[in-house]
């Protein structure tokens, strides 16, 4: 029988037989906690187990005026305590201001070959590829959204045309409703022009009108630190950035911070990770390297963050997955606009935490707690107070940190002679 044909169970069996897995291995795979097997073997191709990460709440964060629970999905540390951490300094200032724009996802039907009047084609042709898009998808215009524009736009020394479908997906993400329709427009089109070879009709994940601003306000007070006054560090938080802008190496460094946080939201909710990601950085260039802006005004900092950010609140993996509809609860059921202002939010604080940090004491201090725990973990440290204990160990010598120490640590208090 093929992999693909076997239900779960029949393929950890066969990896087993096979001695790619032993039966430990196979009976972490069979347990897959939050999503049952049936689930996600019809989710996926091949599956044989489920991945998961860890899932924590982010706090302290008020948008657009709601005290708003944050879950994040994400397996590095400090991920969550800095986001947390960021809300928190904006808190009393009223938290986070969003708003966003929602206006569509483009599609491109692209065709190999010319056509006289291009123009003058798309204007015979425009009402019945409205029918033909509408047709394709009822449940969209039923729901708010459909085909909202179209154009056309001729490559004539490459010999392509391409048709470009903007789409509203209404509170979906829409690459489903865009790719179905899109193929459908291609087919008409096709017919009514047999001189044209339809070479693609598929989503574009570029998305610069679905996208996100937030803006949050740091009061100087709230940045102080031991060697340094608030608007020290607010001047030393906006050299960063200004950094970023000239310098791509740090550039890529400060973007993936501020995608801690929004990756993270956005796995959660059951959202497409890879799409935000390509949508994001399509709009970056090197006339504008990052998604943040630092200023300073009247005693305080002020962030703001604008980003493509093409979510859905209902429909694929949003809708099947039974951890994304818990975590679509904490959030308080947002609708994909509010979802949006929340995504850009995280980004925001992600980013201004880790300025911060970069520009005060350095990442590491606030790493290295979560990083010694963990080290216990893997050393065979269990339950809490030994995994602590150990920590505590590794702690007094930090420098010095290291797997074998921490091994040694739990092997002496296994056997009773760890004195801490
Ligand atoms: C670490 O995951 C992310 C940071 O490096 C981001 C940054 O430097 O801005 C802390």
């Amino acid at each position: 029988m093929k992999f693909r044909d076997m239900s779960t169970e029949e393929r950890l069996r066969m990896l087993l037989s096979e001695g790619h897995l032993d039966e430990q291995d196979t009976g972490l795979l069979a347990q897959s906690p939050g999503l049952p097997t049936d689930v996600a073997s019809n989710m996926i191709e091949n599956q044989i187990g489920t991945f998961p990460v860890p899932l924590g709440l982010a706090q302290h964060f008020i948008i657009d005026g709601k005290p708003t629970i944050v879950p994040l999905a994400v397996e590095e540390p400090s991920v969550i305590a800095a986001a947390s951490n960021a809300a928190k300094r904006c808190y009393e200032t009223g938290g986070f201001t969003t708003s966003v724009k929602r206006c569509g996802l483009t599609g491109q039907v692209v065709f190999n070959g010319t056509l006289d009047q291009p123009e003058q084609f798309l204007k015979e042709h425009r009402e019945a590829v409205e029918v033909v898009a509408q047709t394709a998808h009822p449940s969209l215009v039923a729901h708010g959204g459909g085909l909202r524009n179209i154009e056309v736009l001729t490559y004539r020394e490459c010999n392509f045309i391409e048709f470009r479908l903007t789409i509203d997906p209404a509170e979906a993400m829409g690459a489903n409703v865009v790719n179905t329709i899109c193929e459908a427009v291609g087919h008409y089109l096709c017919e009514q022009a047999p001189s044209l070879k339809l070479l693609m009709a598929i989503l574009s994940n570029n998305a610069p009108l679905q996208s996100a601003h937030a803006r949050a306000v740091f009061p100087f007070t709230q940045l102080s630190t031991a060697q340094m006054d608030g608007a020290q560090v607010a001047e030393r938080m906006i050299l960063a950035s200004t950094f970023a802008e000239i310098s791509q190496q740090r550039a890529a460094t400060q973007n993936k911070g501020i995608m801690n946080g929004v990756d993270a939201l956005i796995l959660a909710t059951g959202n497409d990770t890879r799409n935000i990601a390509a949508a994001a950085y399509s709009v970056l260039n090197p006339e504008h390297r990052t998604w943040t802006n630092w200023t300073v005004s009247e005693n305080c900092l002020i962030g703001d963050i604008d980003i493509p950010m093409p979510l859905g609140a209902i429909g694929g993996a949003i809708s099947t997955l039974p951890m994304a509809q818990l975590v679509m609860k904490l959030l308080g059921n947002p609708s994909a606009s509010q979802l949006m202002g929340i995504a850009a939010s995280v980004g925001l604080a992600s980013n201004m935490a880790a300025l911060f940090a970069i520009v005060t004491d350095g990442i590491q201090k606030g790493h290295m707690n979560l990083q010694l725990r963990s080290l216990a973990i893997m050393a065979g440290a269990t339950g809490e107070q030994q995994i602590e204990q150990v920590a505590n160990l590794l702690r007094q010598n930090v420098k010095h940190a290291s797997l074998d120490i921490a091994k040694k640590a739990v092997s002496q208090i296994k056997r009773g002679s760890l004195d801490v």
